[in-house]
């Protein structure tokens, strides 16, 4: 992680934003990109909405094609999304996938969010409502990241 991002991984974590009311326009964020989803092979729809330090809200779907293995997660749609636009600061993370038992991210969207997003929140929700809360450092223990590099 760059310092910028160290920054806002501890900024995250700090604050009251994280009332269950407060992620509820968060998590209908994400649930209007899972409507987007191309998932046409597992047909297991997910949407995402990551929210960047000074609000705005960059929402992302899976993304399946013929290959399979091009599969894109929704995690890192609003994640490439929101750094392509600009953003490198960010708060949390809403994911709403169907099943009801909650759907965490996988290791490479881990991975690639605690190294440009630093240590967000991960609501977790399903069309139910919210089934979660998680901290990236919690989901990924032990990281690798640009530190391990210097
Ligand atoms: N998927 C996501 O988009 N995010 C997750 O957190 C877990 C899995 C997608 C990838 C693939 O399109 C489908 O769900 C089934 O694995």
């Amino acid at each position: 992680m760059s310092d910028s991002n160290q920054q806002s991984g501890r900024d995250s974590g700090s604050g009251n934003r994280d009332s269950a009311s407060d992620a509820h326009a968060l998590i209908e964020a994400a649930r209007n990109a899972r409507e987007n989803a191309c998932a046409d092979f597992s047909h297991f729809k997910v949407g995402a909405a990551l929210e960047a330090a000074d609000g705005t809200v960059i929402t992302g779907c899976n993304i399946e094609n013929a290959t399979y293995g091009l599969t894109v997660c929704a995690e890192r749609v609003a994640l490439f999304k929101a750094l392509s636009d600009g953003h490198r600061k960010f708060r949390r993370i809403a994911v709403v996938a169907p099943p009801h038992a909650p759907t965490p991210p996988c290791g490479p969207c881990r991975q690639l969010l605690w190294e440009f997003a630093g240590n967000i929140e991960v609501i977790l929700a399903n069309l139910n409502g919210e089934t979660g809360r998680h901290w990236i450092a919690e989901l990924l223990p032990q990281p690798f990241d640009a530190r391990f590099l210097k």
